[in-house]
């Protein structure tokens, strides 16, 4: 299977947690690349099988919450994603609240369909911040597997 993952990163952090997810999915033996949401070409999406789309999250801690403007932006701007399986992700310093459900509703609009979702907290500790990336991978290739069976 080839994984796109597509992210919008202001610091550096959701960048990171992108690489971590591709190299999970690579360590299952599947082909995974990341690119950044913005400026991804329509060839690249066309070749994916599966994408993953992650963005920070901004607003004003309680209120105005969810994905980075860029990420919007970018899946505006994506090719029609003809029933393609997807999965998206946040990172963010306090709580996302809506942003997951955000993400997923405008991926649908492209055409996706998103079965899973997971936040990831720029927790203080740094050795905690990615540790739920393998259980996030198991789960999107599980369900992005169940989608080519049904498809
Ligand atoms: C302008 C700005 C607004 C933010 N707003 C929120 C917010 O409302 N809630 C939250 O939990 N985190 C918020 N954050 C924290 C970021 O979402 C978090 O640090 C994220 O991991 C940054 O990702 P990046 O390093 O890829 O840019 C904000 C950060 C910035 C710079």
């Amino acid at each position: 299977m080839r994984v796109l993952i597509l992210y919008e990163s202001r610091r550096g952090f959701t960048l990171t947690v992108a690489q971590a997810i591709r190299d999970q999915i690579r360590a299952r033996g599947h082909q995974a690349t990341t690119a950044p949401i913005r400026s991804v070409d329509a060839g690249t999406v066309a070749a994916a099988d599966a994408l993953i789309v992650g963005s920070w999250v901004a607003g004003k801690i309680v209120a105005g919450v969810g994905p980075a403007e860029g990420a919007l932006e970018g899946i505006a701007g994506l090719p029609h994603l003809d029933g393609r399986p997807a999965a998206v992700f946040c990172t963010c310093a306090v709580a996302p609240f809506g942003t997951l459900d955000a993400l997923a509703s405008r991926l649908a609009a492209r055409g996706a369909h998103v079965s899973v979702g997971e936040v990831f907290r720029k927790t203080r500790r740094k050795e905690r911040r990615l540790t739920n990336v393998p259980a996030f991978v198991d789960e999107a290739l599980r369900e992005f597997d169940g989608s080519h069976e049904r498809a």
